[in-house]
Order: structure tokens, then sequence, then C-alpha cells
């Protein structure tokens, strides 16, 4: 049995950075990991891995359509599944070991195996119970499926399953148009799988702004991808190598069937929490099974803190990452702090898609007063030269003090540039602040200053 300052219960985004930072305060720390390398879902089985095949199923999409307008003629490119597959698991590996070496270099024990709360104070973990002053929860999420549908993670499967399918399908059905779905369905259909996403709202990515939400679906469509919208999946029948899609379309509540070769189930996550007795404790969750906090990660459980999937809000890595700095912060009697309204998500696919703060439907809602300033990336010389001049950005900004509250990219690196918004809004900036800095030629980063220039007096190039 061991004494700690801080054990932190699950290694992904949330668990790792929050045991990080306890170290560097200098918090005596341990972090318990189940798995059998650190990082979570996000490393193991979700973002890190999911990139290394958007990125791979990229470059060959550039090979087949763009190389020879450069004037590379490098023949008609081959997949080697089994080498694309191994090329993802070394980004894997050198990600996880690169935590390792982290916890080694902060001097944060790993705990292996997974851990429970029996009391206060206590975690036990194979069987041996070791003692806490502060335990923080970085449980995470997992799938959550839908009724009426049996994950096998071989002919029907969650991202966990679609990141190492045996063969590349002839035909994937996903069922849901969010992230997880329309990026690995990019990825199989970039490899030349006929994809048809069932959605079963009118919209795909639910939450995101209405006319990035209509853009990116235009562009999706133009890459082959199919979509059946307004249709609630029913059930799945599962065969050996294949599976027929029941689903009922609402308009009209006609039913129809679809059958593809891999099921992919994307409908949502859900927070994870199972083993870790937080019931039998007494600490309080949501009517949603997320663990309730208050605004400073605190439980109504003394000594028991939880961040990240697990707690309320969006199921986003780096939003996990922040509330793991800030409750070592908090526990450390520092002043602990995460802006929840300056939160980027990105879409990985291509082109990204990214957004941080309103939409033009949260504003109207408020019945705020905005102006939308809008530039097409096709007025970007860069954007031309790399035949990725599809898209815009669009910042929206108060109408009266031109303060910066939202703004959506689809475009070429639109996952780094919305960065720069974040931090003018982070610091409280207006659309001309944007506008008045120097922006390098070219980049496309300069589409974000002309979408500034288009909430005053108007883009250069446009
Ligand atoms: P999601 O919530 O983004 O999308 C699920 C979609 O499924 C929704 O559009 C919903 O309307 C649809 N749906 C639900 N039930 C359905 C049914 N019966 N029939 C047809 N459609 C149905 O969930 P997703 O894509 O599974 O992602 C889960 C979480 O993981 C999200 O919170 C997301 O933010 C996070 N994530 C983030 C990534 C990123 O930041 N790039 C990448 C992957 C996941």
């Amino acid at each position: 049995m061991a004494s700690y300052d801080v054990i932190v219960i699950g290694s992904g985004p949330g668990g790792y950075v929050a045991a990080i930072r306890c170290a560097q305060l200098g918090f005596k720390t341990a972090c318990v990991e189940g798995r059998e390398t650190l990082g979570g879902t996000c490393l193991n089985v979700g973002c890190i891995p999911s990139k290394a095949l958007l990125h791979a199923t990229h470059q060959l999409h550039e090979a087949e359509h763009n190389f020879e307008k450069m004037g590379l003629k490098v023949g008609a490119p081959k997949v080697d599944w089994k080498a694309m597959l191994a090329y993802k698991d070394d980004t894997i590996a050198q990600n996880t070991k690169g935590i390792e070496y982290l916890f080694k270099k902060n001097k944060i024990d790993w705990l292996k195996g997974w851990g429970a709360i029996p009391a206060p104070g206590k975690v036990t973990v194979g069987g041996e119970t070791h003692e806490a002053k502060n335990i923080i929860v970085a449980t995470g999420s997992e799938a959550s499926g839908l009724p009426g549908v049996e994950i096998d993670e071989t002919v029907v499967v969650t991202s966990t399953g679609a990141l190492e399918l045996s063969r590349i399908p002839k035909r994937m059905a996903v069922i849901g148009g969010g992230v997880i779905g329309l990026e690995l369905g990019s990825v199989y259909a970039r490899l030349g799988a006929q994809v048809t996403v069932v959605e079963y709202l009118d919209h795909i990515t639910p939450g995101m702004d209405a006319e990035v939400q209509k853009g990116f679906q235009r562009l999706l469509k133009k890459q082959g991808l199919d979509f059946v919208m307004g249709a609630a999946v029913q059930s799945v029948e599962a065969l050996k190598t294949k599976a027929k899609v029941h689903y009922k379309l609402r308009k009209d509540e006609s039913e129809a069937t679809l059958d593809a070769d891999v099921v992919l189930v994307a409908t949502g996550r859900k927070p994870f929490t199972d083993g870790v007795g937080l019931e039998a404790l007494g600490v309080e969750m949501t009517e949603r099974g997320q663990v309730k906090t208050d605004g400073h990660w605190r439980t109504n459980v003394d000594g028991v803190y939880a961040i990240g999937d697990c707690i309320a809000g969006p199921m986003l890595a780096h939003k996990a990452e922040d509330e793991g700095m800030a409750c070592a912060e908090v526990i450390a009697g520092k002043a602990g702090h995460v802006n929840y309204s300056v939160i980027p998500s990105v879409i990985y696919t291509h082109p990204e898609v990214a957004a941080v703060g309103e939409t033009e439907e949260t504003l109207k809602e408020q019945g705020r007063a905005y102006k939308a300033g809008k530039f097409n990336f096709m007025g970007n010389g860069r954007a031309k030269a790399n035949f990725a001049a599809d898209g815009f950005v669009k910042i929206l900004a108060d109408k009266k003090t031109d303060r910066i509250l939202g703004a959506h990219i689809i475009g070429p690196m639109a996952g780094d540039l919305i960065h720069e918004i974040c931090v003018a809004m982070e610091f409280g900036a207006s659309a001309e602040d944007l506008a008045l800095t120097c922006h390098a030629h070219p980049t496309y980063s300069e589409a974000v200053r002309e979408a500034a220039l288009a909430c005053g007096d108007g883009p250069i190039h446009a």
C-alpha cells in the first residue's frame, strides 16, 4: 500500500494531463490505467489513430486527383491495407510511449489495473488499496450504441472496430452523421468504399453553424459519400460477412433497408464510470449518467473530483485536458479556470471543419444583434495553388461593439486556423483587431483576416 497526495483514475487526455500538472505542482501523484498502454480512448482507439488513417488516405486522394495536375507522374497508387494499419499502430505506440516517458520524467506512478474507490481517500487497484488525499475521476466515455443493434466489432462496429477492419469494405453504412461517422466515413470513401451515412436529423453535425452544415455536406457528397437524411435506424441484421440496416424515414414513416459489408454505429458516446464504485460512495450523478461536479470539478464527496468526458460538456480531448490542468490547480489552492465559451471543435476531414463560440443560430435564439463577415478560400492564393480552395471563413461579431462572438471555418487547415480566433476571443478582441493585424502572404491565415475585414469595410480579395 502506498500513500499519495493525488490519485488520478484514467490516463486519457484528461487524466494524464491532470497527473502531470499535479506532479509539477509538487504533489506525490499516481495514475491508474487498466489498458496495456497509457493515453485512454484518444490515443489508443480515437483521435490519434483516426488522424493517422485520415492523413494516409488524404495522401492517397492527393496522389489520385492532384499529383498529375502538378506534373507529378507516379503511376496509379496502390493501397497496402496491412501496412497502413501498421503505420497507424506505430503512430499510437509512439504517442502512448511518449506519455510513459512523461510519467517517468515527472515521477508519476502508473498503477496498472482498473481502479475503484471503496471509501473516501482510498483507491483499490488489482487487489491492492492505496491512500490518496485527493482522487480525480477521469474515466472517459464509451460508444453509446443503439437499441436493436448488436455490436460485434467485425461487421457491426463502433469507431474502435472501424480502426482495425480486416479488409476495406466495398459498402459501408454509417449510422450517425456526426464527427465520428464523417471522419471515418471519409477514410473508407477515400479507400474506395461506397459509404452511405444514415442520419436521424435533416442535417449533419448537430450543433454546428447551419451554413457550415450545408456547405460541408455538399462537399462530402462531391467526394462520393451518400446520405439518407431524416432516417431513424430501427435495427441492424448482422450476417457473417454483411449486414442489413433497417430504417424508417421520419417524414412519412416509410421503411427501407440498406445492405453493407460493414456498419459503423456512430450515434454518440456516453460517460464511462463502470466499476469505479461511485454510486456506493454516494457520488451524485446527473440523469445522463455524468458525474455531477461544481465549478471547480468537485463532486459532492470530499476529496473526489471529476473531469473530462465523464462529466458534463462537450466530449473533447482538449476540454478534458484543460479541466485536468485546472483541477490540479484547484487542488493546489490556485485559481484553476476553464473558459467554456472558447473551446474550439474540429472535424478532421478534408477540407477540415472548425468552430468556436456562437453560431448564427444561437445568436438569433438569444436575440443578439450581430454581423457576419465571410471570405471564400477561392479568393486565397495559397489555397488555389494547393487545390484547397473549397470552403470559407465566417466570423461573427457583435453589431455594436465589433467584439468577436464566434467563428466557423471549412477549409484547408481549418483546425489550426481557428486558434488565431480563439486567442482573439480570449483577449476580448474586435473583428477590427484581427483585420488590422498583419498576416503573412501567402498563407491560409489571410482568409481569417479577410473574414475579419468583411465584418467592417469589406475584404480586399472578394
Ligand atoms: P455525435 O453526437 O457527433 O453524432 C451522432 C449522430 O448520430 C447525430 O447526428 C445523431 O442525430 C445521429 N443519430 C442518433 N441516433 C440515430 C439513429 N437511430 N439513426 C440515425 N442517426 C442517429 O456523435 P459521434 O460522432 O458518435 O461522436 C461522439 C463524441 O465523440 C462527440 O461528442 C464528438 O464530439 C466526439 N468526437 C470528437 C472528434 C473530434 O473532435 N474531431 C472526433 C470523434 C469524436
